[in-house]
């Protein structure tokens, strides 16, 4: 335990970012009560089982509950009336037409306002668009106009896979408030006195994780673009990427070429990012190409298979991989399910794998059947496509994949095969931009 005073906390939200926020927070010696309105996920915490994958979730999770320090409620009422902070940690999407849509953000700040007695502090920690924190305030004010409470934005920005070790030693903490002594109560509840900590007004605190989520989403529009090119001159990307990443102003993270960025995050920010600019009247031209070229590489499979192919229909491919990223169980705005509904939509048979995917989950699409494993997705296929880089994926026997498949054609999506070892098991190897080993 450390030395800092042991807070009372209300968390809204029990998905990926409340969760992962609760149980580090009962690990550092706070009590948390969360609150979510999905009972059967409530149940289910409460009992220690958790449905997301992430590194030491569960063992924390029970840690948390064994101390006592830890409970889930299924109502407002039952989690927010002792405590002192309350966080809203729910999900905040963006529509493509409309964009950012905050009613579950709005409706967690009326819970707020109808329950949380005692809180000095609303923190927002979802991901909004600058000028939510104030229209929180606002809101919560009209609502319960009888007591103030200050605002605190802070940004999340744990990468999942790696979440509560992100969220364990963070590479920053960004807190805005319009109460300085409220960001530094808040910043104070991690006791990391060594993690390099932004003070500042509420839009800065969250235009910083907007800035940050579309900066990466357009380094790798930016690194699949020049694959583009380099596969039209018959250059290397890995090399070119490499030889880039070496000069510390550019950084290797988040330049590796492919079938696109994906997820619950940066698809949904650059959106709602772009949507913001628009509404104060600045066109963000290099966010709307970011969205562009990326919705550009989530075509590249289809097309290259129709026309390696001759055409998709009646063929089978196998897809390997459905999740955004490896070590997590998140489908949603994932690349792979594009892909998989691109070729389906083109008469093509999709067989797709992926560790962390049992059936039934409703990003899918209606028509892609499930395989236990690779070499079972390969039988019979055409083509094999690699959309998800598990490592499973990577270490696969490449002839026996070749005995299972009717075709030749690996379209490696990720960059991660070896075009050696995929030509030596008398398959034909096509990666993103890797112009010259593609041979
Ligand atoms: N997932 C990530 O990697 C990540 C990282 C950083 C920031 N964020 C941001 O954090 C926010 C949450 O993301 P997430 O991935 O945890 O979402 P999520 O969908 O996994 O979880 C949200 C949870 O909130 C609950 N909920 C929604 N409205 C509620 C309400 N009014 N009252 C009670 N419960 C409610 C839902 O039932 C759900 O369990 C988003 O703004 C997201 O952009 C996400």
């Amino acid at each position: 335990m450390t030395e800092s005073r042991k807070q009372k906390i209300g968390i809204i939200g029990a998905g990926y970012v409340g969760l992962v926020n609760a149980v580090c927070l009962a690990e550092i010696g706070h009590r948390v009560w969360c609150f979510d309105y999905d009972a059967g996920k409530v149940e289910r915490l409460n009992s220690g089982v958790v449905d997301i994958l992430e590194p030491d979730l569960p063992e924390l999770l029970a840690g948390g509950l064994d101390a006592g320090r830890l409970t889930f409620h299924t109502t407002a009422e039952e989690a927010l009336p002792e405590a002192e902070i309350v966080m809203i940690c729910v999900d905040t999407p963006t529509d493509p037409q409309i964009g950012p849509d905050l009613t579950r953000l709005m409706s967690a700040v009326g819970s707020v306002a109808e329950h949380a007695e005692r809180a000095e502090i609303l923190v927002l920690r979802s991901t909004v668009p600058p000028g939510t924190s104030i229209l929180a305030e606002e809101e919560f004010s009209r609502l319960n106009g009888s007591r103030g409470i200050s605002v605190v934005s802070h940004p999340e920005f744990f990468q999942e896979g790696r979440a509560v070790e992100d969220c364990r030693r963070p590479l920053r903490i960004v807190v805005g408030s319009r109460d300085k002594d409220a960001a530094a109560r808040v910043a104070g509840l991690w006791n990391m006195p060594d993690v390099p900590t932004v003070v500042s007004d509420l839009e800065s605190a969250e235009m910083t994780k907007q800035a940050s989520n579309a900066f990466l989403a357009a380094k790798i529009s930016f690194i699949n673009d020049i694959a583009r090119i380099c596969d039209a001159v018959g250059a290397d990307i890995d090399t070119v990427a490499e030889g880039m990443g070496l000069d510390p102003r550019i950084g290797s993270r988040y330049l590796k070429a492919g079938v696109g960025f994906g997820g619950s995050c940066l698809p949904k920010d650059l959106r709602a990012l772009v949507a913001s600019a628009r509404s104060h009247g600045w066109e963000p031209r290099t966010l709307t190409a970011a969205i562009e070229v990326n919705e550009t590489q989530r075509r590249l499979v289809s097309e290259l298979l129709a026309e390696r192919l001759g055409s998709l229909s009646g063929k089978t491919i196998a897809l390997l991989g459905l999740v955004f990223k490896p070590d997590t169980s998140d489908l949603r705005d994932s690349p792979a399910v594009a892909i998989a509904g691109l070729l389906i939509e083109g008469g093509a048979t999709v067989v797709a794998t992926d560790p962390a995917v049992h059936g039934g989950e409703p990003e899918i699409p209606v028509g892609v059947r499930l395989a236990d494993d690779a070499y079972s997705a390969a039988a019979g296929a055409m083509a094999v496509v690699l959309a998800t880089e598990w490592d499973a994926f990577t270490a696969l026997d490449w002839s026996r994949m070749a005995d299972a498949m009717e075709g030749t054609l690996v379209v490696d999506g990720r960059n991660t095969l070896d075009p050696v070892i995929i030509r030596d098991a008398d398959l034909d190897y096509v990666g993103i931009g890797r112009g010259t080993v593609a041979g």
